[in-house]
C-alpha cells in the first residue's frame, strides 16, 4: 500500500510512462515501468510533473491529474533562452559583451556587470532575451544529457576571417541532434580579412543552409569589437523566439536548473538558477540536486537584490544547504522537512552510485533511507 508502479502512477497522472521512467532516471532512480516505486520517491515525481497530491489516508496517495495547475490558460509568454557556441577565440565572450552592452537596464547599474553564468538583457521596446554563457559544446551537451535542456535558441559564432574549425564543426552537431533553430553570427567583420560569403559557402558542406544560399537558418554579419551588426543579430533572435512562441506558468511553484555554483567565502553556497516555470521568491522553501535551503535573498544579473524571478529570468539564490552541480534540477517544496528528505534521499542515490559500480537495486537504494 506504501508504493506504486511507475506505470500505475503515470496513469493517475495522465503522463506517459516513458516520461516518469526518464524523470526517475535523471532523479538517478533506474526503474522500469512496471517496477515499484515508494511514496516519497511517487510524491516528488508528481511534484516534478506539476501535479497536486491529496492523501486519502495514510497509505494511499491520490493524485489529481485535472489539478494540473500548468493548464494552457496559465500560460504567458516568456523571454527566449539564447546560447552562444562556436570555436575558441571566434569572438563568443566578446559578442556576449557586446551584446549585454545594448541592455537599457544595465545603466541604471552604473555600468557595472557582474559575472554570474547567464544574464538578461532588455530591449529598447521593452523585450527581453537571457543569454547563456556556455563555455562550450560539452556543456551544452552535458545539460542536456543530465535533463536541463534550457536553450531555446543557439548563436553560433564563426569567425569570417578564420572559417570552420573543429569546434564549429561540433557544435553543429550537437545543435542539429539537440534539434535546436540556429542562428549563425559572422564575426570579426571589421577585420581586412574576414569573408563572409566564403563562410556561408562552407556551412553548405555541413548542412547549414542559410538565407542567401536558398536556405532557412538565418545569418548575421557582425563586429563584437566594432559593435556591428548588433540590433540586426537581436532582431533575428526576437523572429525566432516569436516561432517559438516560447511560454511558461509563473503562477505555480517555481522549478529551474542550476547554470553554476560556487562556495562564496563572504556569502555562503551560491547558485546561479534559471528560472523554467513559476515565480521563485525569498522565502520560498527549495530542494536543488542533493542540497535543500530557503531562500534568503535573489540577486538579479546586475547584481540587484529582487524579491522574486519568474519564468526565464536567471538570477542568485543565497540560503542553500551546500552547493549543489550545475544541471541539477531546483523545484520550490512545501516545507523543510519535505526539502531535506527529498534532499537526504537523493544524497543517498549519489552516495550508492559512487559506492557501487553495479546499477544498485531499487531495494537497496531505499534501504539506505531507512
Ligand atoms: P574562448 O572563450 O577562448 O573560446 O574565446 P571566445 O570565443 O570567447 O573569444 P573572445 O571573445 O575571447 O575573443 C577572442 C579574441 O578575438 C579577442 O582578442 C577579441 O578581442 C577578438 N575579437 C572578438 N571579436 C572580435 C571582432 O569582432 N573583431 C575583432 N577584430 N576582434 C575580435
Ligand atoms: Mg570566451
Amino acid at each position: 500500500p506504501e508504493a506504486i508502479t511507475v506505470a500505475e502512477l503515470a496513469n493517475r497522472m495522465a503522463e506517459r510512462t516513458a516520461d516518469l521512467v526518464k524523470a526517475l532516471f535523471k532523479m538517478g532512480t533506474p526503474v522500469t515501468s512496471n517496477q515499484v516505486i515508494d511514496q516519497d520517491t511517487a510524491e516528488l515525481m508528481v511534484s516534478e510533473f506539476g501535479h497536486n497530491i491529496r492523501r486519502v489516508s495514510d497509505s494511499d496517495v491520490d493524485i489529481q491529474a485535472e489539478t494540473d495547475v500548468d493548464d494552457d490558460e496559465n500560460q504567458q509568454p516568456r523571454a527566449p533562452v539564447v546560447t552562444i557556441m562556436g570555436h575558441v577565440d571566434h569572438g563568443k565572450t566578446s559578442l556576449l559583451d557586446a551584446l549585454r552592452g545594448t541592455d537599457v537596464a544595465s545603466g541604471e547599474a552604473g555600468g557595472i556587470t557582474q559575472h554570474i553564468g547567464a544574464y538578461m538583457v532588455t530591449q529598447k521596446d521593452g523585450s527581453k532575451i537571457t543569454f547563456l554563457d556556455t563555455p562550450g559544446h560539452e556543456a551544452f551537451s552535458d545539460m542536456r544529457a543530465r535533463g536541463a535542456d534550457v536553450t531555446d535558441i543557439v548563436v553560433l559564432v564563426v569567425a569570417g576571417d578564420d572559417g570552420l574549425r573543429p569546434q564549429t564543426i561540433e557544435s553543429i552537431a550537437h545543435i542539429k541532434a539537440a534539434n535546436k533553430p540556429m542562428i549563425v553570427a559572422i564575426n570579426k567583420m571589421d577585420k581586412p580579412g574576414s569573408n563572409a560569403q566564403k563562410i556561408r559557402e562552407a556551412l553548405l558542406q555541413y548542412d547549414v543552409q542559410v538565407e542567401d544560399m536558398g536556405g532557412e537558418t538565418q545569418d548575421v554579419e557582425v563586429s563584437a569589437t566594432a559593435k556591428t551588426g548588433l540590433d540586426t543579430l537581436i532582431e533575428k533572435i526576437q523572429l525566432q523566439a516569436e516561432l517559438l512562441e516560447l511560454t511558461a506558468n509563473p503562477d505555480r511553484d517555481a522549478e529551474g536548473v542550476v547554470i553554476e555554483a560556487t562556495l562564496d567565502k563572504g556569502r555562503g553556497p551560491v547558485a546561479t538558477v534559471l528560472v523554467r516555470r513559476g515565480t521563485l521568491k525569498t522565502g520560498d522553501i527549495f530542494v536543488v540536486g542533493a542540497e535543500s535551503g530557503k531562500v534568503r535573498a535573489l540577486v538579479d544579473d546586475k547584481g540587484k537584490q529582487v524579491k522574486s524571478a519568474g519564468p526565464s529570468v536567471p538570477v542568485e539564490i543565497l540560503g542553500l544547504s551546500g552547493v549543489p552541480l550545475s544541471a541539477d534540477p531546483l523545484s520550490v517544496v512545501e516545507n523543510e522537512a519535505r526539502a531535506r528528505e527529498v534532499a537526504a534521499y537523493r544524497a543517498s542515490v549519489i552516495q550508492q552510485k559512487r559506492t557501487t559500480t553495479a546499477p544498485a537495486s531499487l531495494e537497496s537504494m531505499f534501504s539506505a533511507l531507512r
